[in-house]
């Protein structure tokens, strides 16, 4: 449309010209050459107008640009033509009179152009308002699309809160809870079957299991503390026919002697005195072993008083010098000067020591190609402690029994009951010390316990 102005300004100079040309009375040669010019620039200037209302109508998809305005354009182009058809006709003589038939062209032709570009104009506003229709419209769709998408994240995060995170949170807070209070009896709450419901359930089931298991355990160890208690019983009870056993065991072998030796026409009173004080003696034995057994049954230890280890030492020996004899086993004593002196019950430290010596002579009874030593030593020991290490050349504990042999009633002796280690480590352990074994070098085992020294400087 920007040619229309142009179309209008190249009529306005050929309208001048012809005013001016008449009035000026210019040369013909002159005028024909200014008005052929001027017919040039309106034909060419109607041209490109035709040029660019094809373009118009070819870039218009719906076709009603050119429904719209091609009809006033056709009768604009149709009087420009003959307009200028006129005036190429009539250059040659022009003259005043013909004034008036060219203004009534001219004016004819503006007419034309005007109403062309009214037209053009009103269609133009269409498709612009067509144009920015359009593009609201897409605007519209687009925002509707995104508060669309917006709605639905809202309404997902929503969904996801409500029955992701705050199932998820309430099972969080039953898992700590339980954990810190150990009440398996505690449930989260659930009420969907989705993932969330299913893991809820999951857990809920673990902490019925959980729960179920704290009770058994409960009941075991119940159950376990009786057992416990039962076998401590039995123990107390078989370690006292244990201790009780021996004295006994003597006091019939030797009134039985008694008794035979009486039957002799000429009885040796004597032999029989002296064998008469023996059973005296393990008389009171066994009843110095029931009472100290009471006295560990009330787990205290009785009449505790100080005494030498080393005396204790050489009694024990003295009562079994003839099985130390008749068993070819040479003794060693490395007993120390000083410091020997310990607080505790003299009847239960010399069953521990019996005890060890026993196991001591036993373990040499079955090695027959290899000396029979027994060492008995007593040594200073740090912190204030005793030491004292009953060594003997026997076979050794085997590797296999090594952890057990301090059990109540392990034995691996045809008529042993098991019970007297496990008698010396909890008299040891009740007078402050400890007791262990380790093996010999280069043969057999070295018992050792340690006591605390009693120092009348310290009380
Ligand atoms: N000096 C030792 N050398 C090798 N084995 C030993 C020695 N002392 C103990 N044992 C092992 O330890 C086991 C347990 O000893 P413990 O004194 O407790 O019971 P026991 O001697 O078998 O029977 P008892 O109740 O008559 O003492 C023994 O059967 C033996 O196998
Ligand atoms: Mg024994």
């Amino acid at each position: 449309m920007r040619m229309l102005p142009t179309l209008l300004v190249r009529v306005g100079e050929m309208q001048e010209f012809f005013a001016t040309s008449i009035t000026a009375g210019e040369a013909v040669a002159v005028r024909d050459v200014r008005l052929s010019a001027l017919i040039g620039l309106v034909r060419s200037t109607a041209n490109e107008l035709k040029e660019n209302l094809e373009a118009a109508y070819r870039g218009n998809r719906d076709g009603r640009l050119k429904q719209a305005i091609d009809a006033k354009f056709t009768v604009l182009g149709s009087n420009t033509q003959s307009y200028l058809s006129v005036l190429t006709a009539s250059a040659a003589g022009i003259d005043a009179r013909d004034a008036v038939a060219y203004n009534r062209l001219h004016s004819s032709t503006v007419e034309h152009v005007i109403n062309a570009w009214t037209a053009a104009q009103v269609e133009l506003d269409r498709l612009l308002q067509v144009r920015i229709d359009n593009l609201l419209a897409n605007m519209f769709v687009g925002l509707a699309l995104i508060g669309t998408f917006a709605g639905l994240s809202i309404f997902i995060a929503l969904l996801t809160h409500r029955h992701i995170v705050q199932p998820l949170q309430r099972l969080q807070n039953v898992a700590s809870k339980v954990s810190s209070t150990k009440d398996y009896n505690l449930r989260a709450e659930h009420s969907s079957m989705d993932e969330i419901g299913r893991v809820t359930a999951a857990f809920n089931d673990m902490l019925a299991e959980l729960a179920a298991a704290k009770e058994r355990e409960t009941a075991e160890r119940v159950a376990f503390a009786q057992a416990t208690r039962l076998t401590t019983m039995g123990e107390m009870a078989a370690s006292i026919a244990h201790e009780v056993n021996q004295p006994l065991a003597a006091i019939v072998a030797n009134a039985n002697a008694g008794l035979r030796w009486l039957t002799n026409p000429a009885p040796d009173l004597g032999k029989v005195q002296a064998i008469l004080q023996r059973v005296v003696r393990d008389g009171h034995r066994a009843s110095d072993v029931v009472g100290s057994v009471r006295a560990m049954i009330k787990r205290d230890v009785q009449q505790k008083a100080p005494l030498q280890v080393n005396e204790l030492i050489t009694d024990v020996i003295g009562l079994l010098q003839a099985d130390i004899q008749s068993e070819r086993i040479t003794l060693e004593l490395e007993l120390a000067s000083s410091a020997t002196s310990v607080l505790a019950d003299r009847v239960q430290l010399q069953q521990v020591i019996l005890n060890l010596i026993t196991n001591a002579i036993d373990a040499m009874r079955t090695s027959h190609d290899v000396p029979r030593l027994l060492r008995i030593k007593t040594a200073a020991a740090e912190a204030n402690n005793l030491l004292i290490s009953v060594a003997d050349s026997g076979a050794g504990i085997d590797a296999k029994h090594q952890d057990r042999i301090f059990d109540p009633f392990f034995t691996t002796k045809p008529r042993g009951m098991g019970l007297g280690l496990s008698i010396c480590r909890s008299i040891i352990e009740a007078h402050g010390g400890r007791l262990w074994a380790t093996p010999g070098d280069p043969r057999g085992t070295v018992f050792q316990f340690t006591l605390p020294t009693y120092n009348i400087g310290a009380l």
